[in-house]
């Protein structure tokens, strides 16, 4: 990544299930922890598998509690960016989509190009600790990352041109 981007891994894996009826003060502590990382957050980057051709349920969950309650939606206008890595060959594309669809509802600005389909991901592309292995992949990556610090840059000052 680019240094003007700094990236950090927001934690979904704790969130209780949305349910409107819980969203009533007090309410479940990691939903108000998740909402205020996302609010302060100048962007979101997208990384995740495919399950079963679509988004996993556990990122499915985080955007339903993110995005309410209705009207105040802690992803509005937040610049995005989908990437989505699997082992098999077709590199998460229902799941990458799928998310652009969630992605149009929540009105997040998304990066359309270049594309992200990580295929054929294994533990030689990505060192257990998350290092980058295979060459070419850093160098997508490395595209990727710059394009996505670009794509913040443009659409924060454009907010900023029609404040
Ligand atoms: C419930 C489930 C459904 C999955 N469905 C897909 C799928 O539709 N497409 C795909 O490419 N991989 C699918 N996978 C494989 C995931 O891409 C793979 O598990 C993911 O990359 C995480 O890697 P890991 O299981 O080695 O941690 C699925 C895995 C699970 C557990």
């Amino acid at each position: 990544m680019p240094d003007s981007l700094h990236c950090r891994i927001v934690e979904i894996a704790d969130l209780p299930l949305y349910d409107p009826d819980l969203d009533n003060d007090p309410r479940p502590e990691p939903w108000v922890r998740f909402r205020r990382e996302i609010a302060e957050a100048d962007g979101v980057l997208f990384v995740t598998p495919e399950y079963n051709r679509s988004i996993p349920g556990a990122l499915k969950n985080a955007i339903d509690v993110g995005s309410r309650p209705y009207g105040k939606s802690v992803f509005s206008k937040k610049p995005a960016a989908i990437v989505t890595a699997s082992p098999g060959s077709l590199g998460g594309f229902g799941c990458n989509h799928h998310l652009r669809q969630c992605c149009v509802f929540l009105d997040m600005p998304t990066m359309q190009q270049p594309e992200a389909y990580l295929s054929n991901i294994s533990d030689e592309k990505f060192g257990r600790d998350g290092a980058i292995l295979d060459e070419s992949l850093a160098k997508l990556l490395g595209k990727l990352g710059q394009a996505y610090a670009g794509w913040v840059d443009l659409i924060t000052a454009g907010r900023a041109g029609l404040a």
